[in-house]
C-alpha cells in the first residue's frame, strides 16, 4: 500500500527533472522582473524584490552547476532540489536526537543512560518516581538479588590494591573500583584532558593517559596510568619511519610522581589489532610535541601500527613487562587487550608460568568499547564483548592457578552502579570507563570525535570549540559522577548482603534468557564455560564440560612452544 499522498511532496520530488528545473527558473525570472515593475510603482517594500531576485540568482547558479558536474547522479537528475536532501541528511542526527528518539533509543548510549550520568555529574537528584520504565518480562532483563539481611553500604570496600610483591612490584597502588579509561590527548582536547585529570585528583581515582603519551594536560594533580601503545609516544623514537621503544625516555617519564601504573596496550575493543588513528586534521603543534611527530604541516593521519616492535611472542611480552618493571622502579605493570583467540590468551598464561614473570594487572576491553576513530567493520564485527572476554580470562587464570598473581580490570559501557557491580561479579577487580566520563564532561553524543568538530569541545583540537569547555566546572562534574557511581555500587553490594564487591557472584545476579526462562548468572554461564576454582587446567583428565577450555589451554601451549 502506498503511503504517499497523490500529487503530494514525494511525487513532486520524483517528477523533478532538468526540464522542470528550467521551467521553474524561467518562472522565477519572470517573477523577478514583475517585482521590479511593481517596485517602480512604489507598491512594494524593496526587500521583497531583492529577495526574489537573490533567490533566483542562487537557484540558477546552483542548478546549472549541478547539471555541469559529473560526479553525482542525484545532482544531474534533480538539479537544485537535491540540495534539500543533503541539507536534511546533514541535520538528521540532530533531528533524530532532539525530536524523535525515546529514552530507551539511541546508540551507543541511550538517552536514559546519558541522563543518569548528566544528573549525577551535576549532583542533581537522580531518584525517579512511579517505578521502572523497563519491561521486566522482556528477554535479556537482568536483576540483582538483594538479601533479607543487607549490609551497611558505608562498610563496602571500594579500593583495591594493584601490584603484587610476588611479581616484584615495589610500588603497589591503591586504586578505586571505578576509574577513567584510556583516552589520549589528541583524541581529546587539552581542556578535556585537564578536566578529567583534575576530577581524578578531586575524587581520588586514576586517569589513564591513552596512547598519545603524557602531555602537560595529564599533569594537573591526578594519578595517572600511562598507556603505552605501539607508537611508544613519550617513550620511543622513530628510525626509518618505524617506532621503537626508548629505555631512557621511558625511565625518565615513568619516574614522574603522577605515574602510578603502566599499561602496555596490545589492543582495544573498538579496533582490535588495528592500531591507533589520529586524523591529520586533528594534529596540532602541541600534539606533535607530545608524540614526537616533527614539524607540520601534518597531511597524513598519525597511525600507530597494530603490533609492537618491542616484542612479538608471549615470552617476549613477559620479558618486556619485567623490563618496564625494572626501569620504572617497580611500579605496577599490566597490559590491555580485547580478547580474540582464547588459545592465544592461554599461550600468554603459559609464558607467565614458564618465565615466572607476571603482570600486575590485565585490562580486558570489550568489543562494545569506544574510540576516537576506527573503521566501522572493526567497531561492529571484531573482538570479543567484555562480559565474555572477562569471564574467559577470569576462569582461565583460575584454572591455571595464577589468578592471585594479578588483578583484572574491565572496560565496556560501565556507566552506573549496577553495571559496575555486574562487571565485578563477572570477574573484574576494578573497572574503567571512557565514554561515561566523556558524558560527565558534557558530551552530547554528537558522534563527531573523528571530525575535529565536536560541538562540546571534548574531542576537537579546534581552540574556538575547546575553549568553551570550563575546566573547573567540568572537573567537579567528573568527580561528582565518580562519587555517585561508586556510592550506587556500594548500595547495591550492601543490598545483596556483602561488604566487598568481589564477593558478589553469579548467584546474586539473574537474567531472563527468554520469554519463560530465567537463570542465575552462574547457571547461565556454566552452560557455556566451566567455572573454575583453582588449578583445574593443570590437572590430568578434565570433566567433559571443561573440554573446550582444556582444548584452548593445550593449543596455547603449542603456540607458546612454537614461538620460542
Ligand atoms: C575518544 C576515545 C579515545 C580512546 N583512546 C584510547 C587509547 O588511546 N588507548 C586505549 O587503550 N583505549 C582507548 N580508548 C578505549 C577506552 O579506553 C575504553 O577501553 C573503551 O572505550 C571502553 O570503555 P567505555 O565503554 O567505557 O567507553 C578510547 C576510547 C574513546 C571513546
Amino acid at each position: 500500500m502506498s503511503t504517499r499522498l497523490p500529487g503530494g511532496i514525494p511525487d513532486f520530488i520524483e517528477k523533478w527533472n532538468p526540464a522542470l528545473f528550467h521551467q521553474v527558473g524561467y518562472g522565477l525570472g519572470a517573477a523577478s522582473m514583475a517585482s521590479l515593475g511593481i517596485l517602480a510603482n512604489d507598491m512594494l517594500h524593496p526587500a521583497l524584490p531583492a529577495t526574489i531576485i537573490g533567490f533566483t540568482a542562487i537557484y540558477w547558479k546552483v542548478g546549472t552547476d549541478d547539471l555541469k558536474q559529473t560526479n553525482h547522479t542525484l545532482r544531474n537528475n534533480f538539479p537544485f532540489l537535491c540540495h534539500m536532501r543533503y541539507l536534511f541528511e546533514s541535520i538528521r542526527p540532530e533531528i533524530q536526537q532532539y525530536l524523535i528518539e525515546s529514552d530507551a533509543d539511541a546508540t551507543p548510549f541511550s538517552r536514559s543512560m546519558r541522563s543518569t550520568i548528566y544528573q549525577r555529574s551535576k549532583a542533581q537528584s537522580d531518584t525517579r518516581a512511579l517505578g521502572t520504565m523497563r519491561d521486566v518480562y522482556e528477554e535479556g532483563y537482568e536483576w540483582g538479588a538483594h538479601s533479607m539481611f543487607p549490609a551497611d553500604h558505608h562498610d563496602v570496600k571500594t579500593r583495591v590494591k594493584v601490584g603484587n610483591k610476588l611479581n616484584g612490584c615495589l610500588q603497589p597502588y591503591s586504586a578505586s573500583i571505578f576509574n577513567i579509561s584510556a583516552m589520549s590527548y589528541g583524541a581529546l582536547s587539552g581542556p578535556a584532558v585537564t578536566a578529567l585529570n583534575k576530577g581524578a585528583e578531586r575524587g581520588g581515582f586514576y586517569h589513564n593517559t591513552g596512547e598519545g603519551g603524557i602531555s602537560k594536560f595529564h599533569l594537573n594533580g591526578g594519578d595517572i596510568v600511562w598507556n603505552v601503545g605501539t607508537g611508544y609516544f613519550a617513550c620511543g623514537k622513530t628510525v626509518d619511519g618505524k617506532r621503537f621503544f626508548d629505555e631512557e625516555m621511558f625511565k625518565e617519564n615513568s619516574a614522574k610522581h603522577a605515574v602510578k601504573m603502566i599499561e602496555i596496550k596490545l589492543s582495544q575493543g573498538a579496533k582490535p589489532a588495528h592500531g591507533g588513528i589520529l586524523p591529520a586534521n586533528k594534529i596540532t603543534q602541541e600534539i606533535s610535541d607530545a608524540r614526537g611527530l616533527g614539524p607540520g604541516p601534518w597531511t597524513e593521519d598519525c597511525a600507530s601500527p597494530p603490533y609492537h616492535s618491542a616484542f612479538s611472542t608471549p615470552k617476549q611480552l613477559c620479558e618486556f613487562i619485567l623490563k618496564l618493571r625494572t626501569l620504572s622502579g617497580g611500579k605496577p605493570i599490566g597490559f590491555k587487550l580485547c580478547i580474540g583467540q582464547p588459545k592465544e590468551l592461554a599461550s600468554l598464561f603459559h609464558a607467565m608460568i614458564d618465565t615466572d614473570i607476571y603482570p600486575d594487572f590485565i585490562t580486558i576491553d570489550g568489543s562494545e568499547g569506544g574510540t576516537g576513530a576506527a573503521p566501522p567493520e572493526f567497531q561492529d564485527s571484531m573482538g570479543m564483548p567484555m562480559a565474555e572476554g572477562l569471564r574467559l580470562a577470569d576462569n582461565m587464570l583460575k584454572g591455571a592457578g595464577i589468578r592471585n598473581r594479578l588483578k583484572l580490570i574491565a572496560a565496556g559501557k560501565v556507566y552506573n552502579g549496577f553495571s559496575l557491580v555486574r562487571t565485578m561479579a563477572n570477574g573484574a577487580d576494578l573497572c574503567n570507563a571512557a565514554r561515561a566520563f566523556m558524558f560527565s564532561l558534557g558530551c552530547i553524543q554528537a558522534l563527531k570525535c573523528n571530525a575535529n568538530t565536536c560541538p562540546t569541545g571534548i574531542t576537537t583540537q579546534n581552540k574556538n570549540l575547546s575553549s568553551g569547555l570550563n575546566v573547573s566546572n567540568k572537573s567537579v562534574r567528573v568527580s561528582n559522577f565518580h562519587a555517585a557511581t561508586v556510592l550506587s555500587a556500594s548500595e547495591i553490594v550492601a543490598a545483596m548482603g556483602h561488604t566487598n564487591p568481589r564477593h558478589v557472584t553469579g548467584e546474586d545476579l539473574w537474567k531472563r534468557e527468554n520469554g519463560i526462562h530465567v537463570s542465575t548468572y552462574s547457571d547461565m554461564h556454566s552452560k557455556y564455560l566451566p567455572v573454575m576454582d583453582g588449578g583445574e587446567l593443570l590437572e590430568e583428565g578434565m570433566p567433559k564440560v571443561q573440554k573446550k577450555m582444556k582444548g584452548w589451554w593445550e593449543e596455547g601451549k603449542v603456540i607458546y612452544d612454537s614461538m620460542n
